[in-house]
């Protein structure tokens, strides 16, 4: 990790999962990447911040010589385990924050609240805040990320005041928050609301979803709000505003000026010689609209018969949360269509949809990126959708066409840079996909350097760099320091 701005200012990353995951094979343990928008985030800031970054190391472990052994190997990256049992992890993860949370955190509704992941979810915030707690220095600033771990900074500041330290606490929600009504539907809402103002700063990726959270404080609460974007709430004054979130471009630039990855751009150029390539990349989530896209996608070969054999829809479906019950159906699902769409519109010559349900490596991705004609993502809400930067920063050659769902965060910016739909409406759908392979050279170019400006204007560094000013700005100001 590069040097950080303030060498002497000690900055604590939390999120429930680390930017390794572990894995147990044959005489030890094997670390991969983990995937998600959160890693890739945040790994974008580790070129110019130093942090120890703590977390749930995916995997139990109740021998502590294993323990000793995978916590060294972490070290070795900054990143620091805490130990779960399994069950409880279970509980917490794929019980509460995903099968509870997750769902009223992106409007989809008829989720049923349960006491036992919930128990389990106060349980490992307390767990977290007992490590950070004693982690921590006088001073210290403290980024704690994502749904999982919304009670944190409340614990974490009660027990940190217990210890006598003082640390400025800063929070970011990595997915939308949604409109006050929707987020009621959760009985157990208050608590967390409760837990995240005890922060001195909470960034959201758009101004909506900081407006709902804004709004939500004064209905749910009676909290003052009044005050720009500051919500005053039992003597303190918690600051909300947004950070656009990022890539680092430069490493996907990088990647594919790289001799291998320019032959296989070659060996897949040739191989989808004639034919328009439609790419799609997203974890196989209810959120990323994939029955939707594959809907559209249907009727846009109904539609368009004259395409037959010259339009092929790549979709890698990273796998994902695949112990919630709700993802393992999406997925008998999304195989059933998928096979429906290829029986129904197959020709000798080939398949029309190359549907992956795997994950595939960093460079395979790139090139996928970098050869397509256009990017076609659906989703029904999402926090950001950075795959949609991605896209973007790999098509300085074809200046390819972006189809973003109008309920992605990144739709907020990138509107007058891309084609946008809404993602039920089938028609819209297909006629989006139908406009983006017929936009002229002159117009995609017009559409690509506007993206590019974005997404090189707000790269990941920015974003985390912005973050951190700003949490220990505030913090100076408010007299905050040892
Ligand atoms: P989400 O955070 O919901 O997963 P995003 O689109 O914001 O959605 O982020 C997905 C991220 O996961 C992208 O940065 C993408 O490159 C990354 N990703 C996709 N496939 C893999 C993979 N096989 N390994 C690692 N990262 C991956
Ligand atoms: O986008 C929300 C998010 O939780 C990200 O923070 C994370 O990178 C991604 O979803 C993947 O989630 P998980 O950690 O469950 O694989």
């Amino acid at each position: 990790m590069g040097p950080t701005s303030d060498p002497k200012r000690n900055i604590i990353i939390v999120s429930n999962r680390l930017p390794l995951s572990i894995k147990r094979v044959e005489g030890g343990f094997e670390s991969s990447l983990s995937s998600g928008g959160l890693v890739t985030s945040l790994s974008g800031l580790t070129k110019s911040t130093q942090f120890q970054w703590f977390g749930w190391p995916g995997i139990e472990l109740k021998d502590p010589a294993d323990r000793e052994e995978v916590t060294k190997s972490l070290k070795e990256h900054n990143a620091i385990p805490i130990f779960l049992d399994k069950t409880l992890a279970h509980e917490h993860y794929n019980g509460f924050s995903n099968r509870i949370l997750w769902p009223i955190l992106h409007y989809q509704s008829g989720v049923s609240f349960d006491d036992t992941p919930w128990q389990a979810y106060r349980r490992v915030n307390e767990l977290f805040a007992d490590a950070i707690a004693d982690a921590a220095e006088c001073g210290t600033l403290i980024w704690v990320h994502d749904y999982h771990l919304m009670l944190l900074p409340e614990l974490l500041r009660n027990r940190l005041q217990e210890q006598g330290k003082t640390c400025a606490i800063g929070f970011s929600l990595h997915t939308p928050f949604p409109a006050g009504d929707f987020w009621r539907n959760l009985p157990v809402r208050k608590h967390l609301i409760e837990g995240l103002l005890s922060c001195d700063l909470i960034g959201f990726h758009t101004d909506e979803y900081k407006q709902n959270f804004i709004d939500t404080c004064a209905s749910l609460l009676g909290a003052r709000t009044e005050i720009g974007n500051q919500i005053q709430y039992k003597n303190r004054l918690v600051c909300t505003d947004k950070f656009i979130v990022g890539i680092d471009p430069q490493k996907f630039t990088e990647t594919l000026a790289q001799p291998d990855v320019q032959e296989r751009i070659h060996t897949l150029k040739e191989r989808y010689k004639g034919v328009k390539v439609i790419v799609g990349v997203d974890r196989l989530d209810h959120i990323k609209g994939l029955t939707q896209k594959l809907k559209g996608f249907d009727a846009f070969l109904d539609d368009h018969p004259e395409l037959e054999n010259k339009v092929i829809l790549i979709q890698v479906a990273v796998p994902s949360r695949e112990d919630v019950k709700e993802y393992q159906e999406l997925e008998r699902e999304l195989c059933t269509m998928a096979g429906k769409i290829n029986g129904k519109h197959a020709t000798p010559e080939g398949t029309p949809l190359l549907y992956m349900h795997r994950s595939v490596p960093f460079t395979e991705l790139a090139a996928l990126y970098s050869i397509a004609d256009v990017c076609l993502l659906t989703s029904t809400r999402d926090g950001m959708n950075l795959v949609s930067f991605e896209y973007v920063a790999c098509q300085q050659e074809r200046h390819g066409v972006l189809v973003l769902s109008e309920f992605a965060g990144a739709a907020s910016f990138m509107s007058a840079g891309s084609i946008s739909f809404h993602p039920a409406n089938t028609t819209e759908m297909s006629e989006a996909i139908f406009a983006a392979i017929n936009l002229s050279p002159e117009e995609r170019k017009m559409k690509y350097e506007h993206l590019r400006d974005f997404i090189n204007t707000n790269t990941s560094a920015k974003w985390g760099q912005n973050f951190i000013d700003k949490l220990s700005h505030r913090c100076r100001r408010s007299g905050d320091t040892c």
